[in-house]
């Protein structure tokens, strides 16, 4: 099993799309072991989009993400990294395919509504930042038998 960090941007929260996102997440089968509101403070948003902190819109993206409170969430299911993402949908919402959150809720690059992490050690390194390891909850969804083969 993998976990991966998700967070419901301020346009999302500001939008009403926080229940709309873990629905999503919730009836794919994912198993939300973590979930928080906060409201991200330039450091940690700094740190979070690192990767691309000498793009051109690495001001913006910050400016975006600590505009408002988020919903900070860690799934877990089988390869979860590559089904959230699959579930979040391409970065440019007028690129992302109807069906995905992104392709269903969004307009623009930059309010596109949901983060989630593009690989395992990006995931990693994600929840680290944003959670401690007693915020993460173990536990058996009472439909993984019939979600899972074995
Ligand atoms: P995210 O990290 O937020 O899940 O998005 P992503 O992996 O799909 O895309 P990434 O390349 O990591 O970009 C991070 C966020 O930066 C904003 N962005 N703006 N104006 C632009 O060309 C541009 N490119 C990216 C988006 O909000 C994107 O989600
Ligand atoms: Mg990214």
């Amino acid at each position: 099993m993998e976990r991966t960090f998700i967070m419901v941007k301020p346009d999302g929260v500001q939008r009403g799309l926080i229940g709309e996102v873990i629905r999503r997440l919730e009836q794919k089968g994912l198993k939300i072991v973590g979930i928080k509101t906060m409201w991200i403070q330039e450091e940690l948003a700094m740190e979070h989009y690192s990767e691309h902190a000498e793009k051109p819109f690495f001001r913006d993206l910050v400016d975006y993400i600590t505009s408002g409170p988020v919903v900070a969430m860690v799934a877990e299911g089988k390869e979860a990294v590559k089904v959230v993402r699959n579930i979040v949908g391409a970065t440019n919402p007028v690129e992302a395919a109807p069906g995905t959150i992104r392709g269903d809720f969004g307009m623009d690059i930059g309010r596109n509504v949901v983060h989630a992490s593009d690989s395992l050690k990006s995931a990693e390194r994600e929840i680290s930042l944003f959670f401690d390891a007693d915020e993460l909850i173990e536990y058996t969804r009472a439909d993984e038998e019939w979600l899972y083969e074995s």
